[in-house]
């Protein structure tokens, strides 16, 4: 039998080229070999949106069209509305006797959220504790493989820290999961800044067109210290050139902007040898041609909201009996299954 993975979202914006390289396209690769569920996790964004739950549909739709345009195929690869799987809410409160409060306030992931977020003295219960609804996402599906952003370890270890606590106290039950990290690691927003995130506003989304792909890519961060296009450039710590390591197929040309780039200087004419304006250029037309077959499908997709609900629907029923077989398990193991 094949393995499962899990995985998820918060389904409160489309996607962007962060989830891209960092999540998406090693979903699409391992949804070959593994029994995969992905999760639209509406129940953990509440936890920071609760005053405005009627935005997740749009949201939770829009989030499904890009998982159809990337690849990922419903045959392989159940897409799971999180709040419809009440399975994962009562796992969660049965875990939140295994992990105490002392563990969670250190997460680092968490810590720095919460910090961001400037909660203060508001910080509500349900934040705090999502990584212990996290833990039990993973587990109600028996996921032995958990392929996220390295900026998730923290929650994959807590995960196996309450499963071996389970697995200990009551009976070996559990699986506990292994996470994957994808290849590329984290890509930095178009500001420069160390994250792509829709709050920040530095996101290239998988649905903007030719036109708002090309604006963003134009007014990108570059180095700070290039001012006429002649000085030596710096290509580490440069979005464009993290961008183009990651987006264009042309690994060749690649190396020559970068050693141009270096090198800095003037040509006969004294112009700039390579300004930065052609190195966006390149840029924009590699991700245009990385896109442009995605955007299409997307386009497709999101003419057909029936077909997309159909989806939905069969991908969380698919979910729902596999959590529900754990739930039963779990059950047994801490002798509350009384009827
Ligand atoms: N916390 C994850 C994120 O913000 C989303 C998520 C929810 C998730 N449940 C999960 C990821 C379970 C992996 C496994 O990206």
């Amino acid at each position: 039998m094949k393995k499962t993975i899990l995985t998820g979202d918060r389904p409160t914006g489309r996607l962007h080229l962060g989830h891209y390289v960092g999540s998406l396209l090693n979903r699409v690769k391992l949804q070959n070999d593994y029994d995969t569920f992905i999760l639209l996790a509406d129940i953990q964004a509440l936890t920071d949106n609760y005053d405005k739950p009627e935005m997740l549909k749009e949201n939770i739709f829009q989030v499904a069209c890009d998982y159809l345009a990337v690849g990922l195929e419903p045959e392989k690869c159940s897409f799971v509305i999180q709040s419809q799987i009440p399975e994962i809410a009562e796992l969660t409160v049965l875990f939140m006797n295994l992990v105490t409060v002392a563990h969670v306030e250190k997460n680092p992931t968490v810590k720095t959220e919460i910090a961001q977020k400037g909660f203060g003295e508001s910080l509500p219960l349900g934040f705090f504790c999502y990584p212990v609804s996290q833990a039990a996402d993973i587990t109600a599906f028996g996921a032995h493989l958990v392929p996220v952003g390295a900026d998730q370890a923290p929650m994959i270890e807590i995960c196996r820290d309450i499963v071996e606590r389970f697995n200990r106290l009551y009976r070996p039950t559990l699986i506990s999961p292994e996470p994957m990290y994808a290849e590329f690691g984290r890509l930095p927003g178009t500001d420069g800044q160390a994250k792509m995130s829709k709050s920040i506003g530095n996101a290239i989304y998988l649905s903007d067109d030719e036109n708002t792909l090309s604006k963003k890519v134009m007014s990108m961060f570059t180095d700070p210290n290039r001012i006429t296009g002649r000085e030596p450039g710096n290509v580490t710590n440069n979005p464009v050139f993290t961008y183009h390591d990651a987006f264009n197929p042309n690994k060749e040309r690649v190396a020559e902007l970068k050693e141009l780039y270096k090198a800095g200087g003037e040509n006969e004419e004294g112009k700039p040898i390579l300004g930065d304006v052609t190195v966006k250029r390149e840029l924009a037309a590699a991700l245009n041609e990385t896109l442009g077959p995605i955007r299409e499908r997307r386009a497709e997709f999101e003419k057909q909201p029936d077909f997309v609900w159909d989806v939905l629907k069969a991908g969380t029923e698919k979910g729902k009996a596999r959590a529900e077989e754990v739930m039963a398990s779990v059950r047994e193991a801490m002798r509350i299954d009384y009827f």
